[in-house]
């Protein structure tokens, strides 16, 4: 079975198969397309794949350029039995946290119902998937050799390897950034390496799942235990007036033992917020309390109320209170560059606003609509009509396609939470 697969990778005859074709999916679909390997895209979601199908892309980083390129050798589909032709099948599905923040692993479950339904007799199997350690191991490995009829390693082959990709990164995307990759045996490991090495520069394989799994939770942690640092920093910057942005350029001058981190209106986005309570939920089993995580998760969560006070107060400097103001949102999104609104600082910020009374608008190029609550808010355009109209702008993403000097020419004032006015400070610009 496993010089069968080898053969067919080192070939390149193989067809990857790819459960779940969101922003991890659909990625990987183009890095395997570009090297002319075919693949089979599978996803519940009847819209994305009648786009993909169209060769239209919903993912910013993927064009409908780079789509159509790949589409001679990519099938989009929404039926299970399609993966049976597949060689190597990579599940993307979601991971997200309950609001006990307790892992929901249901997507987990349902991919693997779908694998089950296969004859998965010689394909490699990864979940690529966020998750606690052990989830490759204690979940999808008994329920795959259940029947007694396959062996790992032997008739079918199991890894696991995170996904790193960084939506909006111009510089790193999947090709270049080094993936990591552990199997439950080594012969999985060896499949799983050279299955990556296609399409990917540089593999690195470790010694177990359970090492691949962590990985991703120790990089998603160790982006939050920094990032509640310096939201710390900020917040008592602030009380001391002291400017954080000229205190992190300046420590970002030593040349080692310093990387910078910066503050913002909160933590966003389908991994930072959601990862790292996937190891502190496990850690309770091996009664291990994870300290880091919790207090980083405090400090973060806490920065909306910092900022929703902070527009108080300089609401207060104009002789303006929140109730009754219009505030213009600038940014929604939960990162520059990027149309992804899920866990968006933004929308904690605008109930929080809303429940003071204030009347939100919003701008954001990437983003027609946003959903607060049982509320719709629609993207308004930036024009100096709507900025007179604002009693105070807040800046909460800071997209490198906004006209900023329109914003300060405005005159008005202007709540700068990611320092993207850095450019054109001036007295109406406060930040932390
Ligand atoms: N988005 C990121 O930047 C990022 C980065 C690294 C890791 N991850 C992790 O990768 C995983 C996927 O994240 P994502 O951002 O791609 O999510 P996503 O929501 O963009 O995509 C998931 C896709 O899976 C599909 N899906 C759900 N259930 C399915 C099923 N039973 N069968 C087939 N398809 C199904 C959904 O329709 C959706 O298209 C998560 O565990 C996430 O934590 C995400």
């Amino acid at each position: 079975m496993k010089k069968r697969l080898l053969d067919k990778i080192r070939d390149r005859s193989l067809t990857v198969g790819v459960l779940g074709l969101g922003y991890v999916g659909l990625p990987l679909i183009a890095g395997f397309g570009e090297k002319k390997v075919k693949t089979i895209g599978y996803d519940i979601n009847k819209e994305k794949v009648a786009m993909l199908k169209k060769g239209r892309s919903y993912i910013t980083d993927i064009s409908d350029a780079e789509l159509k390129a790949v589409l001679p050798y990519f099938k989009p589909t929404t039926t299970v039995k399609d993966l049976n032709a597949a060689d190597a099948i990579l599940i993307c599905v979601p991971t997200p946290l309950r609001k006990t923040k307790e892992p929901d692993i249901r997507f987990i479950m349902a991919a693997l119902d779908i694998i089950k339904q296969l004859d998965y007799k010689g394909k490699l199997i990864v979940l690529e998937s966020t998750t606690y350690p052990g989830t490759t191991e204690e979940i999808l490995l008994p329920a795959l050799e259940m029947s007694g009829k396959y062996k790992v390693g032997k008739d079918f082959f199991l890894s696991f390897s995170p996904e790193r990709v960084d939506p909006g990164n111009k510089r790193y995307n999947i090709k270049n950034t080094t993936k990591v990759v552990g199997g439950v045996t080594k012969q999985c490991t060896q499949v799983s390496k050279e299955l990556y090495e296609i399409a990917i520069e540089s593999v690195h394989p470790v010694s177990s799942t359970r090492v691949a799994e962590t990985v991703k939770l120790l990089e998603n942690i160790y982006r939050s235990v920094n990032i509640g640092l310096i939201n710390e920093m900020a917040q008592l910057c602030h009380r001391m007036d002291i400017d954080i942005w000229k205190v992190i350029e300046a420590a970002s001058t030593k040349p080692y033992g310093f990387m910078p981190f910066y503050p913002g209106p909160g933590l966003g986005g389908h991994c930072i917020p959601l990862d790292p309570f996937y190891l502190s939920w496990k850690a309770k089993a091996y009664d291990f309390n994870t300290r880091f995580i919790e207090l980083a998760g405090e400090v973060n969560g806490s920065m909306p109320y910092f900022v929703v006070d902070l527009l108080g107060e300089v609401l207060n400097k104009y002789k303006k209170s929140i109730n009754g103001s219009t505030i213009l949102i600038m940014g929604v999104a939960y990162k520059e560059d990027i149309d992804d609104t899920r866990e968006s600082p933004a929308i904690d910020i605008i109930r929080l606003i809303e429940k003071k009374g204030g009347n939100v608008k919003y701008h954001d190029p990437y983003v027609e609509k946003l959903n607060v609550g049982s509320k719709v808010y629609s993207n308004i355009s930036l024009t100096k009509v709507q900025l007179a109209k604002a009693d105070i702008v807040l800046l909460i993403t800071a997209h490198s396609n906004v006209d900023y000097k329109m914003l300060k020419d405005s005159k008005r004032p202007v709540l700068d939470t990611r320092n993207g006015m850095k450019k054109f400070r001036s007295k109406n610009i406060f930040t932390f």
